[in-house]
């Protein structure tokens, strides 16, 4: 079997990349594929890549797809240099921006070949399907130019029947990034997984299964399926089978029946008993497998995974999942992943919910781009809510020369269409975002784009609302086209919304990006004060973690959590952003080299919370209580000087020690929004020692106690993981932290020495960071520089069971090892 064929798959939902390659049990019962009635293969190994214009294979290397050109680097202020005013931060004059696409070099040309088998084209149907390429990919199959896609974040699939051939098939892939195409780094490549879907002729097609829940309730749910059925001779009888089976695979209902085809779709109804119902906390999943049949013969088998869950939006009062009432816990992301860069990788992705989950938060708004499958599938599986928002730039005055608005007139409806039947089976996605701050708000053509937009969705799903983020807020009230959405998202101004509520027709107000609260991990900057848009730069380019800095357009959290608190219209937030991306380093993007990522992220590049993290957490995570202590306490040469103390706490107040000597008990209050949320010790003076918190629940009984000491001399290294095991599967990634600390453990959090990994056995070194936004060494090199005392090395498993070990050194400190099943 030719050794690219990673997943052969019987039985595939295609649903994205479902493929058995996430189906353990299912992959040891592989069928022999001539016997398949539905083949995926996942193209991911043997390709070779040309960073150029022409394919020249003696110039060109072996890489694994999904692959990232330009994550390798070097960094440097020269790419994509871009000289503008950057409108929706209210800048008048264009400036010279370094960095405000990551500095990477993601501009020019790459082209990609590999092969693919198919055993027999004799009734079969063979279809490519590209989770996304960027950008402007060209796809050629042996030798003929079968599909052109410009948008890089959409998945597309073009059908190859009658250019495949049986055995050996070519496949090139040919794109383009231009200048200027992105506010953020895009990546570059074919960075999303590509797969060979082989089939019958009459089967089901890509996305071609649409499933609706009309009614839920506790005690019963009705479920709709309308499936797509191709290749069938007109008049032809297809039989019919789906059986809906719970997470346990106990087949929950079924419905049989022939289809005569046609032109038309199938809808199949079931009735399901006390289903049991998707939501954050209880991820229920359910399965609808359909299988077709023509005189007796099975000719397709597909599987559609869906959840049952009810959505309303109910004027006044806010969101209800399942009857209860819910807010937008959310964040904001873009799609890269750090030191992966866009390279997809779900168990980087599988990270990054986790963390998000632990800190409480209950949504994914996917700024502003479509996700990859593999983040939706996730979360449809971990629980978490997604609103999924395609574009940040529609036709009229592009924020990006050339970016989407470039394409917009002729490929919005083809994007959009792909869009909604790629995601609207997933229990996970709640609410559909047709973009973000686009100029069309004020411009005269915008009520044309939004409509054209919204009837995009309508026409494909009913079931989910359709939002737009928006940041002109008076004149977007004003003008009509806040009114047009089904929800009225706002980007920050949590001070309009009163305002905006009292005239906008739907009585309901979403928060689809706010705070932009801009910090750096372990970084506190003296004397600490609050104002709105508290602007600050730092000789160091970092900005200060007691969280009281952002941008001038944008806020604190403090302001966004007691909107949320106060008004069950405001249906929630979507905080800017959940993680740290590479790109758009404000405020640090005016000629700030080597400034090259953001510090909005709650957790850094490194994906390693940041203090705030805790703020969220405080008010987010209900299942578990939160105590955190704010800043450090390693200030040589501050002593006696004032180093106020802040606790981010889930308890309504604590009293706070350094060195056994009471500093008083604060307790949150009204007198300023930050008091609501933040207990605060402006006074404290710095000494060394310990600094102790104690916690008071609502009955002022002793409910928890935290500790922070001065660290002693560097004495040796610790690594953890956020993994005990890896899967022996080539893919499967382990986030190790890396500090130094004293002879007791304790973390020394200004360490910034140089550390070196080491790795053996059955894994590979993937990629390490550390969080310093302005940090310019390679992601890719075994080595790095700790920044506030961490970084963080990840790990990829081999294909073979074993152990990996992997062993972190560094000058003058003791090393530190780490084992790792890989099973
Ligand atoms: C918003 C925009 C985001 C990001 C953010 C930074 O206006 O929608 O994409 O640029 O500002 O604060």
């Amino acid at each position: 079997m030719n050794q690219k064929i990673l997943a052969w798959g019987l039985f595939c939902c295609w649903g994205g990349s479902l493929g058995l390659h996430a189906t353990p049990s299912l992959a040891a019962t592989m069928p022999t594929p001539q016997t398949a009635t539905r083949i995926v293969q996942t193209l991911k190994e043997g390709w070779q890549f040309c960073r150029s214009n022409r394919f020249d294979a003696a110039h060109s290397q072996a890489v694994r797809v999904p692959h990232d050109w330009a994550i390798y680097g070097p960094f440097d202020r020269k790419h994509d240099l871009q000289v503008v005013a950057v409108a929706q931060n209210g800048e008048k004059e264009a400036t010279e921006k370094t960095g405000r696409t990551g500095g990477l070099p993601f501009i020019g040309q790459g082209v990609y070949r590999t092969s693919f088998e198919v055993a027999d084209t004799t009734s079969r149907s063979i279809t490519l399907v590209f989770d996304g390429v960027m950008s402007h990919p060209r796809v050629r199959c042996n030798g003929q130019e079968v599909a052109y896609w410009p948008y890089g974040y959409n998945s597309f699939y073009v059908n190859i029947d009658g250019i495949a051939v049986p055995g050996t098939n070519q496949l090139e892939v040919s794109c383009e990034n231009k200048e200027g195409q992105s506010r953020w780094y895009p990546g570059a490549g074919i960075y999303r997984h590509v797969h060979v879907v082989n089939t019958h002729r009459i089967h089901i097609p890509v996305w071609g299964t649409h499933v609706t829940t009309p009614t839920v309730s506790s005690e019963q749910a009705s479920v709709q399926l309308t499936l797509e059925i191709k290749g069938a001779a007109h008049w032809q009888p297809i039989e019919v089978l789906t059986v809906l089976t719970d997470a346990d695979g106990r087949e929950v209902a079924r419905n049989n029946g022939t289809y005569r085809a046609r032109g038309q779709v199938y809808t199949q109804s079931f009735r399901v008993e006390k289903p049991n119902l998707w939501s954050p906390e209880h991820p229920a999943l359910y399965t609808a497998c359909t299988t077709l049949r023509v005189d007796g013969q099975e000719v397709d088998r597909y599987e559609t995974r869906f959840g049952i869950r009810s959505l309303d939006y109910v004027p006044e009062q806010g969101f209800f999942l399942n009857g209860q009432p819910t807010k937008f816990k959310g964040v904001c992301n873009h799609h890269d992943l750090g030191p992966l860069g866009a390279a997809i990788n779900r168990s980087a992705l599988r990270h990054q919910i986790e963390l998000l989950k632990e800190m409480g938060a209950n949504a994914i708004r996917t700024a502003h781009n479509m996700p990859a499958p593999e983040l939706v599938e996730l979360c449809d599986e971990l629980g978490m809510m997604v609103m999924v928002e395609p574009f940040d730039d529609w036709g009229f005055s592009p924020k990006s020369p050339n970016g989407y608005g470039a394409v917009f007139q002729e490929w919005a409806d083809r994007d959009m269409t792909n869009m909604v039947r790629q995601y609207r089976n997933h229990p996970s996605v709640v609410m559909w975002s047709i973009g973000n701050e686009v100029p069309s708000q004020w411009g005269e053509p915008g009520m044309d784009e939004l409509k054209r937009l919204c009837n995009a969705v309508r026409r494909l799903d009913s079931t989910r609302p359709i939002t737009c983020g928006m940041d002109q807020i008076h004149t977007v009230v004003s003008n009509g086209f806040a009114a047009a959405l089904d929800i009225p998202g706002f980007n920050y101004k949590p001070q309009h919304y009163d305002e905006a509520y009292a005239q906008l027709p739907q009585r309901l107000i979403l928060g689809s990006e706010t705070a932009s609260t801009v910090s750096s991990r372990g970084q506190y900057f003296f004397p600490v004060k609050f104002a709105d848009h508290q602007v600050v730069m730092h000789p160091n380019h970092q900005s200060n973690s007691y969280d009281n800095e952002s941008c001038p357009w944008s806020n604190v959290p403090d302001l966004d959590f007691a909107r949320d608190e106060d008004h069950p219209w405001v249906l929630g937030q979507f905080v800017w952003t959940g993680f740290d991306y590479l790109g758009e380093p404000s405020p640090y993007d005016t000629n700030a080299w080597p400034s090259h990522s953001s510090v909005f992220g709650i957790i850094d590049l490194a994906s390693l919370p940041k203090d705030r993290y805790y703020l969220y957490r405080s008010q987010w995570n209900t299942e578990s209580p939160t105590l955190h202590i704010l800043p450090h306490w390693n200030w040589k040469g501050r002593e006696g000087e004032t180093t106020p103390i802040f606790v981010y706490t889930s308890y309504p107040k604590a009293e706070l020690f350094i060195n056994g000597r009471s500093q008083g008990i604060r307790e949150k209050n009204d007198s300023t929004v930050y008091h609501r949320y933040r207990l605060m010790w402006m006074d404290t003076r710095y000494e060394p020692g310990e600094v102790k918190v104690i916690a008071y629940d609502a009955n002022g009984k002793q409910a928890a106690e935290q500790v922070m000491r001065t660290a002693g001399k560097p004495h040796h290294l610790v690594v953890s993981s956020n993994r005990t095991s890896l899967q022996a599967n080539g893919e499967d990634l382990a986030y190790l932290t890396i500090q130094v600390v004293d002879k007791e453990g304790t973390p020394v959090p200004t360490d910034t020495r140089p550390v070196k990994y080491t790795i053996s056995g059955n894994g590979t070194f993937e990629a390490t960071a550390n969080g310093d936004p302005t940090c310019l060494l390679p992601f890719q090199q075994p080595t790095m520089k700790l920044f506030s005392g961490a970084a963080t090395a990840i790990i990829r498993s081999g294909k073979t069971p074993g152990k990996v070990t992997f062993t972190v050194s560094a000058q003058g400190v003791k090393p530190a090892t780490l084992s790792l099943a890989v099973e």
